[in-house]
């Protein structure tokens, strides 16, 4: 009888690991925050509850590269009624499953990705459970033979179904600014501070269909995927067919940051 079993109605995070260490975690608990509030579920455990909590699950998971998962949900309730019951506690699920990092940057081809209609609905900066349209527009992806579906809203590029949108031109990094229409990516966050630690020119500006088809590169991010550099996108080339400069000195930049991650000089 649990509700996000039954309605979906609860949160989520997904925390890589490096060495034994979370990543962000002080940014993914401030975004779990976040949506809890946007959905009206009080948080089940303090900042520091959460730290220690998830610190000990990459511990007995005998730490290395891992990506936590984490759910809230409304918790159970005897009837199901769609409102909300009263006196309820949050149901709080964790666990953590090895992750294979990527580190040998010279062997990424790249991947196909196919733009599709964003059906999703008009709170997608909350990090709901509810992932009944992405999951149909990623499975609609991999029919296609496409690693990723980059979704268009009312002729723009928003997002992937489970990534932030990225393109390159003449030089300028750009990504579309965050708002109700896309999820504020952790990974788009990291990436946005290191292009400007390291004097690569970026903006925040809406992406139009034409200007992803047109654009020197394509990348899609995520804590899971990290930078995904798109190479094909529906039936045109991007990037001459191989991954993009930019992208090579970004990922570089990525992976030194995992490194300081691993010795525990970055948070
Ligand atoms: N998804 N946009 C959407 C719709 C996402 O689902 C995700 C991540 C992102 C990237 O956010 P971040 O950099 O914080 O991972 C953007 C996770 C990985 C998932 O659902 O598994």
């Amino acid at each position: 009888m649990d509700r996000g079993f039954l309605f979906g109605d609860g949160v989520y995070e997904v925390i890589p690991v490096y060495g034994g260490r979370l990543l962000r975690l002080a940014h993914h608990l401030k975004r779990l925050h976040n949506s809890l509030e946007a959905v009206r579920i009080e948080n089940p455990l303090s900042t520091d509850a959460w730290e220690s909590m998830l610190t000990e699950l990459v511990s007995r998971n005998k730490g290395g590269d891992q990506a936590v998962y984490l759910q809230v949900t409304r918790g159970v309730a005897e009837k199901r009624d769609h409102a909300f019951p009263e006196n309820i506690s949050p149901t709080l699920f964790a666990m953590s499953t090895p992750m294979v990092a990527s580190v040998d940057i010279d062997s990424v081809t790249g991947i196909a990705a196919i733009t599709l209609p964003d059906i999703r609905w008009k709170l997608c900066n909350i990090k709901a459970i509810t992932l009944l349209p992405n999951v149909m527009l990623r499975q609609q992806a991999i029919d296609g033979d496409c690693a990723e579906a980059i979704l268009i809203k009312d002729g723009f590029a928003i997002e992937g179904a489970a990534s932030n949108l990225f393109i390159v031109r003449d030089g300028l990094l750009i990504t579309p600014p965050n708002g109700p229409a896309l999820l504020p990516g952790i990974t788009r966050d990291l990436i946005i501070e290191l292009a400007a630690n390291h004097a690569i020119p970026f903006r925040e500006a809406d992406i139009t269909e034409e200007a992803l088809f047109s654009a020197d590169e394509v990348w899609l991010t995520s804590s899971t995927r990290e930078i995904s550099p798109v190479t094909r996108l529906d039936d045109t080339v991007i990037s001459g067919g191989v991954p993009g400069p930019l992208w090579r000195r970004m990922i570089t930049l990525y992976q030194e940051y995992k490194t300081a991650i691993r010795k525990g000089e970055a948070s």
